[in-house]
């Protein structure tokens, strides 16, 4: 069985905190040594809280894979969310947490890969905005700007860092072409389709903002490799499901004070929510 969580946010509010507990409490419960229980990203804001995340699901008897998110690599100015990237990779370590950004295995036959993924505006719509605003995450005539622009670091571009994240995927899944199944894991999004259709039901601050939640160009990538099966990524808190070719793209949905367990069994996909 493969069980997968997203967007555990550990600090996000005492509602969210007890539906992580109660999400923890029962996978230990259910779960067997031969499953395998996802971390999707978005464990938290600071080492300290991603650390607290981690050893509520100690006791899950399986196997352990996590893939950072956005949230976890959130810095403060003048800090490099490099430095925070590496520090997570031992938090992982350190929690028994196999860091599958780093490596890909396989168990029980089946491949896993990992990639945090990011974005580089493939996703941006055609209303009228400057490609500027994109670069510099913000639209002042709307108000709204992306949280990465604060508190990620990368020192290049979106599209630069986008590209390094192509090529470490790319040669992980290379590495897997021979395992008969192989399911992925991106924190950001792979594939548009999953957003919100049509897009002119979305109130335009939120079709610029769209823009940052992932970028095509990954399920492009995944495409050269039909032994794919299933993507999964959090990131947009919302249910999706898609098929690409002979893939399953699926979204998880954790809330304010719920966090989604997404379950599949063999070829079947379910979900269920563990309420703070
Ligand atoms: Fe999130
Ligand atoms: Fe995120």
């Amino acid at each position: 069985m493969l069980y997968v969580t997203a967007d555990l946010h550990f600090d996000h509010g005492a509602g969210g905190r007890r539906a992580v507990e109660a999400l923890a409490a029962e996978l230990a419960s259910i779960g067997t040594p031969d499953d395998v229980l996802v971390f999707n990203g978005d464990l938290g804001n600071s080492d300290a809280t991603v650390r607290a995340c981690l050893a509520c699901f100690r006791d899950f008897p399986g196997t352990r894979l996590g893939v950072a998110g956005n949230h976890d690599i959130w810095v403060d100015p003048g800090e490099s969310s490099w430095d925070r990237y590496r520090r997570l990779t031992d938090l992982f370590t350190d929690a028994r947490v196999h860091p599958l950004e780093e490596e890909p295995v396989v168990i029980g036959g089946v491949g896993y890969a990992g990639s945090m993924g990011w974005y580089d505006y493939s996703f941006r719509d055609d209303i009228g905005v400057p490609y500027e605003a994109y670069v510099e995450k913000a639209l002042p005539s709307e108000g709204v700007a992306w949280g990465d622009l604060r508190y990620a670091h990368w020192g290049m571009s979106d599209e630069a860092f986008t590209e390094w994240q192509l090529v470490r995927l790319e040669g992980h899944l290379g590495a897997l072409a021979s395992v008969p199944e192989v399911r992925v894991f991106t924190h950001h999004v792979a594939t548009k389709r999953l957003l919100v259709h049509p897009r002119a039901m979305v109130p335009k601050p939120w079709r610029f903002l769209n823009a940052f939640l992932g970028s095509d160009q990954f399920a492009t990538l995944i495409g050269r490799f039909p032994n794919v099966t299933d993507v999964i990524n959090g990131h947009i808190h919302r249910n999706g499901e898609v098929r690409l070719g002979p893939t399953r793209y699926a979204s998880l949905a954790s809330g304010k004070s719920t966090r989604q367990l997404l379950t599949i069994d063999g070829r079947t996909l379910s979900r269920r929510e563990a309420i703070g």
